[in-house]
């Protein structure tokens, strides 16, 4: 398996636009869920027209002690395109409890099943000790900022406190100007795990804003965030799904940041 954490520290930089895209890009021989944990209240619901039901409330109400094989599919929803998504409640107070209850068995369940893939929307990432927090812990952490400082500097120094504490942690940059890959490595002192392209037309199809789907497939935004899913997902000679196979190595996030800045 592979669990791949996405936040942020200061703003709206597109964690949720990106967690859906790697999703919908992940390899397809990989069996993938999205799981929407922003501790502030999801909105892919009510992005795609879904209940809040069947997601994290009503699997928390069955979960807290432990996650069955099949349980955690059976409260995932299908978004248009087929991503498996067990959405958050809007409520920011429910999102808090039910994360608060389901974050440790999330993280359990995805280590105990190698032939899944699990990207996590983990929002804003509160300082101190955050609902999610045993979901942070168990997989590759990317901190999305756009190319600003005032968004820089602050998803810099979460990426040194997570580091600080072991998280594999990295910047996720949503655009390169006016600071690229390398602008920022240096600067900073924090790994970057690559860019996402700055595609405000394709982030406003994915948000439902407006925009044709069809246009997404190869657009900037898309095609980089393919780009991402195919460098973090298990190599092809990995266990596809349905494969009872020992572990192939995930390349991880720190692997890739290398890479970006070499
Ligand atoms: N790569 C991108 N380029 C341009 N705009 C983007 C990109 N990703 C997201 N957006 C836009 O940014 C806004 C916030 O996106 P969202 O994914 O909800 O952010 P977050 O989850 O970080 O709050 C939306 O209007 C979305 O269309
Ligand atoms: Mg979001």
């Amino acid at each position: 398996m592979s669990l791949v954490c996405l936040g942020s520290a200061h703003g709206s930089p597109g964690v949720t636009t990106t967690a859906l895209a790697l999703a919908a890009t992940w390899p397809e021989h990989r069996r993938c869920l999205l799981v929407e944990a922003d501790p502030f209240g999801g909105v892919i619901a009510a992005r795609y027209g879904l209940g809040d039901t069947p997601g994290l409330s009503s699997l928390a109400a069955v979960g807290r002690r432990g996650l069955d094989d099949d349980v955690v599919w059976q409260h995932a929803q299908q978004l248009p395109g087929g991503v498996r998504v067990l959405v958050g409640p809007a409520s920011a107070d429910e999102a808090h409890a039910v994360l608060r209850d389901l974050a440790g068995a999330l993280a359990a369940w995805s280590a105990a099943h190698i032939a899944v893939d699990v990207i996590v929307d983990c929002g804003r990432l509160a300082s101190g000790f955050p609902a999610a927090g045993p979901l942070l812990g168990a997989g590759a952490l990317m901190v999305l900022t756009r190319s600003s400082l005032d968004q820089l500097r602050p998803a810099a120094h979460r990426v040194g406190s997570l580091r600080h504490s072991g998280v594999d942690a990295s910047l996720l940059l949503v655009g390169d100007q006016p600071y690229g890959v390398r602008d920022v490595t240096s600067a900073l002192g924090v790994p970057v795990a690559g860019v996402i392209a700055w595609d405000p037309r394709a982030g406003a199809v994915l948000t439902g804003t407006h925009g044709a789907v069809r246009d997404l497939r190869r657009s900037p935004l898309v095609r980089s965030v393919g780009t991402l899913a195919d460098r973090l997902a298990i190599p092809a000679t990995g266990p596809d799904v349905g494969e009872d196979l020992d572990p192939a190595p995930v390349i991880r996030v720190a692997e890739v940041a290398r890479e970006a800045g070499s």
